[in-house]
């Protein structure tokens, strides 16, 4: 019997953990050994921003003692967004059947990553979620609470998306569903990019499957989230739901192509 993967090579391929880094110093070595231990066979791409705190040198350390683990450096700090399409340009360049997105700070426990790679045996794209039955936060203040399930509410109901966690980044990409969502054309910069990432999952008729995840707020540094990025989302999601809903109006809102399959474009 196949394990689904779970030790991050499966029938699916070798999985590549990506981990966008700015400023994780305290982090960086922790989340890489969890990583490790959890699914042994699964390889790390750490995409650091140029962290001022030094954390591109640690990940080189990790990379020099570890050949499962790898360092993608970027000139500065340009947005989860752009370090994540980075990210996926260097796996999908290489041999991996399987992307992964993970924050750095331990909110995205390790531990719970054959779970989702279990799950994408059945499933296009495999989603952590705090908000569907089993998935919770701990240690979160009510405001990013409130902040993260309004955002999800608006989100499903501007988007007309199924999906009760639409902002989280804790997720797992069968290497055919980056290939086929157009990455090209994504221009999100801040954690709205997650949002963008997932509504066009779902319009290319994706199979998009949410997995109840136990999402631990940060011990050591500190969040990004910033009034920018709110913005951002709050803008860029207001302005596909409108879009969205004129071409529902005028009949252009159809799939590319029936019968359930991804549509893809010749
Ligand atoms: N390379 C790079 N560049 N990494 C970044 C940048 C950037 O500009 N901004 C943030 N990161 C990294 C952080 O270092 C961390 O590893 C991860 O992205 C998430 O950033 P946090 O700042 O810890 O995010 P959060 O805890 O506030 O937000 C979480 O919830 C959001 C809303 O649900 C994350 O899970 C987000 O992915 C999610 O959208
Ligand atoms: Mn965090």
């Amino acid at each position: 019997m196949s394990d689904g993967g779970q030790r991050g090579q499966g029938p699916l391929g070798t999985a590549l953990v990506i981990i966008p880094t700015f400023n994780e110093a305290e982090n960086i070595g922790p989340i890489v050994g969890r990583v490790r231990a959890a699914v042994p066979e699964a390889h790390v791409l750490v995409a650091d921003d140029n962290s001022p705190d030094g954390t591109g040198k640690l990940a080189d350390e990790l990379a020099a003692g570890d050949d499962h683990v790898h360092v993608l450096h970027r000139k500065g700090k340009e947005g989860l967004g752009a370090a994540y399409l980075a990210g996926f340009a260097w796996g999908l360049e290489r041999d991996y059947g399987v992307l992964v997105e993970m924050d750095a700070d331990g909110s995205h426990q390790p531990e719970e990553l054959p779970r989702l790679l279990t799950a994408l045996a059945g499933a296009d794209l495999v989603l952590g979620s705090r908000w569907v039955p089993g998935g919770r936060v701990v240690n979160w203040p009510k405001s990013r609470e409130f902040l993260s399930r309004g955002g999800s509410v608006y989100s499903r109901l501007m988007l007309d998306v199924p999906i009760r966690d639409v902002t989280g980044g804790y997720r797992a990409f069968r290497r055919e569903t980056l290939e086929g969502l157009g990455l090209e054309e994504v221009a999100s910069a801040g954690y709205c990019f997650q949002v963008d990432l997932a509504r066009r999952a779902v319009r290319q008729g994706f199979r998009v499957v949410e997995v109840p995840i136990t999402f631990v707020e940060r011990e050591f540094g500190d969040s990004k989230m910033s009034k920018d990025i709110v913005v951002e989302a709050l803008w860029r999601v207001t302005q596909w739901g409108l879009k969205g809903h004129a071409a529902k109006l005028t009949g252009h809102d159809k799939p590319k192509s029936a019968g359930g399959g991804p549509a893809r474009t010749p």
